[in-house]
């Protein structure tokens, strides 16, 4: 979308180092007519080898990658820094020596270029994320957030309200598809993994329970709208050592699992989100987080979501999963509002989304670094 620099557009600059990703973006523009100018993205690659983010080399790569990223965001979007309007930066969840790198980097930017400094919720840009592709997937929706730190499923009736209607009650959805990933041998992170081998699996061959799904709950039960997965990672945890799956000639059979796995996740999901949806009377359900990358997850959600009439909005990998565009878009919004920070600006692993009542979400990974199983 292309958007005239008019006389209420902006620029913003996001920054975004609250996990494994440096980013940087500019996007200029005013309430929902927004273009994406640049956007990057480092991966820290250098977690593979531990099978999970070790917080303490993130904050190291994120310090000695967070000049050049920014700068090359700024050329990529043919501008200089005092040509900023704003510079909006993740101050919470995450890992807290990542966080503090950016939210450093970008008190001192704002300071030296004097301009507001915009401090953003992780989870509430995630809820931005999609609309920087598609125009329509603004609120009122239903929104699945489903990364490798936080599981959620929330009620947005308008930009800044929202209503967390279901979380995990313990790994996130993208953390059970990591953790599956390492019972069958795949590489960390393992979420594109276990897709791509579920996608050579039977699915009449291994089935697990779905989680929380009983045909009678009703909207007053406690798990309703919420999910868990530590029980089915479980399950496929036995069924590896019972079947002797990682034998050398088990293939299909780990094949068959991951199919198993992914459709118990998926079928879980989707029925969730559309009992949300139905609650709430919404037509359209906006997908975030790296688990959104998932084709089963949206075609299946594509399919339910049609039966009810409603639209799904799905962002690209790139968008999906963490990145600056989200935190430059949604700092857009707060800076329209007047909410920035002073330079006393902190960094919290905790804090409540903004615009709901009480209750703390996310950690981001910190809760599933290194050796946890
Ligand atoms: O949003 P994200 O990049 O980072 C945070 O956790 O905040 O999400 C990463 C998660 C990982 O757990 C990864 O395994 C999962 O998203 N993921 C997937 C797929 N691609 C990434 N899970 C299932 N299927 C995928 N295709
Ligand atoms: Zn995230």
């Amino acid at each position: 979308m292309r958007v005239a620099r008019g006389a209420h557009a902006v620029r913003v600059l996001g920054i975004e180092t609250s996990c494994d990703e440096t980013s940087a973006s500019v996007i200029e523009g005013a309430g929902d007519r927004v273009a994406l100018r640049s956007l990057v993205i480092l991966s820290q690659d250098a977690h593979q080898v531990f099978g999970g983010v070790v917080p303490e080399i993130a904050s190291r790569i994120h310090l000695t990658s967070i000049v050049p990223v920014v700068e090359r965001a700024l050329a990529d979007a043919r501008l200089q820094a005092a040509e900023l309007d704003a510079v909006a930066v993740t101050y919470a969840p995450g890992l807290v020596g990542a966080l503090l790198v950016g939210v450093s980097y970008a008190k001192a930017l704002a300071f030296a270029v004097e301009r507001p400094l915009v401090p953003v919720h992780h989870l509430e840009a995630h809820l931005f994320a999609t609309a920087l592709e598609h125009p329509d997937a603004v609120p009122p929706f239903t929104a699945l957030l489903v990364s490798g730190g936080h599981t959620m499923i929330l009620d947005v009736a308008a930009w800044g309200e929202y209503d967390v209607l279901g979380v995990t009650r313990d790994d996130a959805a993208g953390e059970a598809f990591d953790k599956v990933a390492k019972l069958l041998g795949l590489p960390y992170p393992g979420g594109r993994h276990v897709e791509a081998l579920a996608a050579l699996g039977d699915p009449a061959r291994r089935q697990f329970t779905r989680p929380m799904l009983r045909s009678n709950q009703q909207p007053d039960d406690a798990d309703y709208f919420d999910v868990s997965f530590s029980g089915i990672k479980t399950a496929v945890r036995q069924t590896v050592e019972r079947t002797g799956a990682m034998r050398a000639d088990g293939e299909q059979l780990r094949a068959d699992i991951a199919r198993g796995f992914q459709d118990a996740v998926v079928e879980t999901l989707v029925e969730k989100t559309l009992r949300a949806l139905d609650a709430r009377g919404r037509t359209r359900i906006v997908l975030g987080g790296g688990v959104a990358c998932n084709r089963a997850l949206a075609s299946a959600m594509l399919r339910r979501a049609s039966e009810a009439g409603a639209t799904v909005y799905v962002p690209s990998p790139r968008l999906a999963t963490d990145n600056a565009a989200m935190i430059a878009r949604a700092g857009l919004f707060h800076l329209e509002r007047g909410h920035t920070a002073g330079l006393d600006l902190a960094a919290y692993a905790r804090r409540s989304l903004p615009g709901r009542a009480g209750g703390m979400t996310g950690t981001g990974k910190a809760g599933r670094v290194t050796s946890s199983g």
